[in-house]
């Protein structure tokens, strides 16, 4: 039976607070707080820009949200810096278990997505950085279809990319509002639990599966 899985990018294969580093150079020991805030904000204007039917893309996203958290925390950081904090989330890294679980599932026989908010381009410069191009299949966008997760059209389209039943169709993620738009769209998903004390959303939908790392996937899937 073919199964196809299609990983989430940020949060779930690459570490989006991998940028703290970079951020050190630029506002110090803020740079945890800075993180937090870009990230959380970068989703909200996701979903707000879904909402409201007013397109733009991930990246467009992503700089519009570093500005935000800059006049927040009264970082006063100028085009340079942002330019530098732009360029890093490029190059974010892999968490550690990504490239050894993938290899695993690929050897398994199964396909496998990148399906993330980012576009093509951003999502193919962070995999090729990070060295886990080769386990992938093309990257799907959202960008394509100008509307971000969890927007139940951009998980059909997976579905029909992956050219394969939905309930052979999972979702890999830690982030519980893409688990909860894919299992709302008919897919099966595991919810890849990271961090302790991680809560995930008390709705009427669950988890198909949840793993606390991405080594037990191959058990998991079938
Ligand atoms: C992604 O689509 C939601 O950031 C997450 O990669």
């Amino acid at each position: 039976m073919s199964i196809a899985l299609a990983f989430d990018i940020y949060g779930t294969l690459i570490d989006p607070h991998g940028v703290v580093s970079e951020l050190q150079n630029h506002v110090g020991d803020r740079a945890a707080e800075f993180s937090r805030v870009w990230r959380e904000k970068q989703l909200e204007y996701t979903w707000r820009r879904g909402l409201m039917r007013r397109y733009v893309n991930f990246g467009v996203c992503t700089r519009q949200a570093l500005d935000y958290a800059d006049q927040l925390l009264q970082t006063g950081l100028d085009d340079s810096a942002k330019g530098a904090l732009m360029q890093a989330y490029r190059v974010l890294p892999a968490y550690a278990d990504v490239p050894a679980s993938l290899e695993l599932l690929k050897q398994a026989g199964h396909r496998l997505y990148p399906f993330s908010n980012g576009t093509g381009d951003m999502v193919s410069a962070v995999l090729e950085h990070a060295r886990i191009d080769q386990f992938f299949e093309d990257v799907i966008s959202v960008d394509s279809l100008h509307t971000f997760k969890p927007d139940p059209a951009v998980y059909h389209h997976v579905v029909e990319i992956a050219d394969v039943a939905p309930e052979n169709c999972w979702l890999v993620s830690s982030n519980g509002f893409d688990v909860i738009g894919a299992v709302s769209a008919g897919m099966k998903a595991a919810w890849l639990k990271r961090f302790d004390g991680v809560v995930f959303d008390p709705w009427e939908f669950k988890p198909t599966q949840v793993i606390r790392s991405l080594d037990e996937l191959p058990g998991q899937i079938s």
